[in-house]
């Protein structure tokens, strides 16, 4: 069941989101002590990332996971750990502390792989987030769990490198396994151009990767204006 929020113009979805924000991280802290929250890529997330950097939140208690990446260096236009650091991160020396990279191997199947190891050591194993941030893409694609591709398949592993044809690229992405598993998950989405796959997705047309996205508690945060 996905619980839809719709707000008029970007001031009242940024409000609600870093309200909610707060209130999950406060949650996740009060009964674990860290809060482990997975970062959605692409566009529409910027401007929350980039009020966020200006919140006082307990920042020490916090570590940050990206829920895909393109191959490309980290220093490229289209990372998404390169938006991340200039949003979120900005003027945050210590962020680099608490944010977790995919980039740890020259393979991206090897780099999937240790980032997977790498959260059963951090939350545990099998790691339950906190809190995922996902995008949706104009064909329903969230992460880089694209239709069609081989990872929008994947029942065992909780991060894989995907092929993605339509894209002409490989990616790095969490897994169904590993976002069903969360404890909460909202999807940030904005514009008009979205409401139609919004309606197919909340329709339950599961052709669409995003309509596959069942965690314990799942948001539709949407910004018409
Ligand atoms: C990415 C994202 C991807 C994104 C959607 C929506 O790496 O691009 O993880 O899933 O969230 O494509 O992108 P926009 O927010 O730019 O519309």
């Amino acid at each position: 069941m996905i619980e839809t929020l719709r707000f008029p113009g970007e001031a009242e979805w940024l409000d609600a989101l870093t309200r909610d924000f707060r209130g999950r991280v406060e949650a996740a802290i009060a009964a674990r002590g860290t809060a482990h929250v997975a970062l959605s890529g692409g566009s529409t997330p910027k401007p929350f990332y980039e009020r966020l950097n200006r919140e006082t939140l307990p920042w020490k208690k916090i570590e940050w996971w990206l829920g895909d990446e393109r191959w490309v260096p980290p220093n490229d236009a289209q990372s998404n750990e390169k938006m991340v650091y200039a949003t979120l991160g900005r003027g945050r020396p210590d962020f680099s502390v608490r944010f977790h990279s995919w980039h740890s191997d020259a393979d991206p199947a090897a780099a999937a792989r240790a980032y997977e190891s790498l959260m059963q050591r951090r939350i545990g194993n099998p790691p339950v987030l906190d809190l995922v941030l996902l995008g949706i893409g104009p064909d329903g694609h969230t992460a880089s769990l694209f239709p069609g591709t081989r990872a929008v398949e994947e029942a065992c592993c909780d991060t894989v490198a995907n092929e993605v044809p339509q894209m002409n690229s490989t990616r790095l992405t969490v897994t169904f396994p590993l976002l069903n598993r969360a404890r909460e998950v909202w999807f940030l989405v904005s514009g008009h151009d979205k409401e139609a796959i919004i309606t197919r997705m909340l329709a339950g047309d599961t052709s669409l990767p995003a309509a596959r996205v069942d965690a314990a508690q799942t948001r539709l945060y949407c910004r018409l204006g």
